[in-house]
C-alpha cells in the first residue's frame, strides 16, 4: 500500500492541483491509495473456429426453453456459452454441474475441447492473428506490425501524451484495406471522458485519402457515463461486433469512472474486482470475435520512489496482467512524443519517437 499522486488530468473529479515531478510542472491530484490485489486475469488465447450456422439448440442438453433462457441472459451464440464460466452460467441454468456439461458441449462444437496442441500447431494458429497499422511507421515497428487482434493493448501516459489522438487514428486506420495496414473493418469507440472529436476523424480520414463521411459512419460511438454503463456497453457490444464488422474496440479511458466512483482505500477491493470483470469482458470479446481491443490508462506517481521511475500505470496488477501489450507514451522535447513497450511477452524494450499534427499521429 502506498500513497500516490495522479499525474493524468482527472476530468471526472474536476479537482486539479499543481506539483512538480521530474522537473516538469504537471497538474495533479492526491490519491488516497492504490492496492495490489493478487487476482490475475486468465489468458484467453484459446484458438477456435466456429462452424457456420450453429444455434444454441444444437448443443447437447439444450432445448428450446433453455436456449431462450440463455439468450435472455445475454448468451447469444454457441461461442458465448463456450467461453462462459460454469459459475456464471449456473445462475441461468440452476446448477454448476449442468452449466459445466453445457459449456463442454459448446467447447466440443467449436473445437475448443482440444486441451493440448504442439507449439507448432499454436504457431500455425497464431498466423491468423491480424495487425492494424497505427499509421506511424515507428510505432508499427515498435509493436512488430501494429495493434494485434485477440489481444488488449494498453496506451499508458500522462495528460496530453497522445492516447486519445492515437485512439482516433486507430478508428480510422482499421478501415483501410489490408494492403494499407487496415482490416477493412469498423471501430467501436467507447468514450468515458467526452474527448472524442469527430472533427479530428475528418482530418485524419482526409489525410489517409478516405471519404470523411464514410469514415465517420464506420465508427460506432458510445459515451459511457459511469462504470456500470461502461460495462453494459461492452456486454451489448458483442452483438454489434459480428453483425457490424467491428475489428477494433477502443476504450478511452479504461479506468476514469472506476477511480472516481470507488475512491480511497476502503473501496479498493471492490473497485479492483469490478475492474477485473471489465477487463475479462474485453479479453473475451477480443478472443471470441477476433478483434483488437485498445484501452487508455493514466499514469500515477509514487512519491515514495527515490530511485528509478516514480511513475507507474494506474490500476495495479489487475490492469498490468489483464492487458497483453502495454505501450507507454510520454511527452518529449519540441512537441515530440516518445513511446516505449513495457512488460511485453514478445517485444524488446526499445523506444520510438512520433509527433502529433493536424493530420493525426505521424512519424517525425
Ligand atoms: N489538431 C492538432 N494539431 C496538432 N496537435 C494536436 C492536435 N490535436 C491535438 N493535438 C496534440 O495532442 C495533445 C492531446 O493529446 P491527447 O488528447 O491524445 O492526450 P491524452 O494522452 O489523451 O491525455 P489525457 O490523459 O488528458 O486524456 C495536445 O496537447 C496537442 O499537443
Ligand atoms: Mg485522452
Amino acid at each position: 500500500m502506498e500513497d500516490e499522486v495522479i499525474v493524468s488530468k482527472r476530468r471526472a473529479s474536476g479537482t486539479e492541483k499543481v506539483s512538480s515531478i521530474d522537473g516538469e510542472t504537471v497538474e495533479s491530484e492526491m490519491e488516497q491509495s492504490m492496492e495490489y490485489t493478487e487476482e490475475f486475469i486468465e489468458e484467453e488465447h484459446v484458438p477456435h473456429e466456429e462452424p457456420v450456422g450453429l444455434d444454441l439448440e444444437d448443443l447437447e442438453g439444450v432445448g428450446r426453453v433453455t436456449a431462450q433462457k440463455l439468450r435472455q441472459a445475454g448468451y447469444a451464440s454457441v461461442k458465448d456459452v463456450a467461453y462462459a464460466s460454469s459459475h456464471e452460467l449456473a445462475t441461468v441454468l440452476g446448477s454448476e454441474e449442468r452449466a459445466l456439461s453445457i459449456i463442454r458441449a459448446a467447447q466440443r462444437l467449436i473445437s475448443l475441447g482440444k486441451l493440448f496442441m504442439t507449439a507448432k500447431e499454436y504457431y500455425e494458429e497464431r498466423k491468423n492473428v491480424a495487425y492494424i497499422s497505427t499509421g506511424v511507421r515507428a510505432l508499427d515497428d515498435l509493436l512488430e506490425g501494429g495493434i494485434e487482434t485477440r489481444a488488449i493493448t494498453e496506451l499508458i501516459g500522462e495528460f496530453g501524451a497522445g492516447k486519445t489522438q492515437l485512439c482516433h487514428q486507430l478508428a480510422v486506420m482499421v478501415q483501410l484495406p489490408r494492403d494499407r495496414g487496415g482490416l477493412n473493418g469498423r471501430a467501436l469507440y467507447v468514450d468515458t471522458e467526452g474527448t472524442f472529436r469527430p472533427e479530428r476523424v475528418v482530418s485524419m480520414a482526409r489525410y489517409r485519402g478516405l471519404d470523411p463521411e464514410k469514415t465517420l459512419e464506420n465508427i460506432i460511438y458510445a459515451r459511457a457515463y459511469n462504470s456500470d454503463h461502461q460495462m453494459l456497453l461492452i456486454d451489448e457490444a458483442k452483438h454489434l461486433i459480428e453483425e457490424e464488422g467491428v475489428k477494433i474496440i477502443l476504450v478511452d479511458s479504461l479506468i476514469t469512472h472506476f477511480r472516481a466512483e470507488y475512491p480511497g482505500r476502503e473501496n479498493l477491493a471492490a473497485r479492483q474486482q469490478k475492474l477485473n470483470k471489465h477487463i475479462m469482458q474485453l479479453a473475451k470479446i477480443a478472443a471470441i470475435y477476433d478483434a483488437a481491443v485498445v484501452v487508455t490508462n493514466q499514469v500515477l506517481a509514487a512519491p515514495d520512489v527515490f530511485f528509478g521511475n516514480p511513475l507507474k500505470p494506474a490500476g495495479g496488477n489487475i490492469v498490468a496482467h489483464g492487458c497483453t501489450y502495454r505501450l507507454w507514451l510520454r511527452k518529449g522535447k519540441e512537441g515530440k512524443r516518445i513511446a516505449r513497450i513495457i512488460d511485453s511477452p514478445k517485444h524488446a524494450e526499445k523506444e520510438s519517437v512520433f509527433t502529433i499534427s493536424d493530420e493525426g499521429v505521424l512519424d517525425v
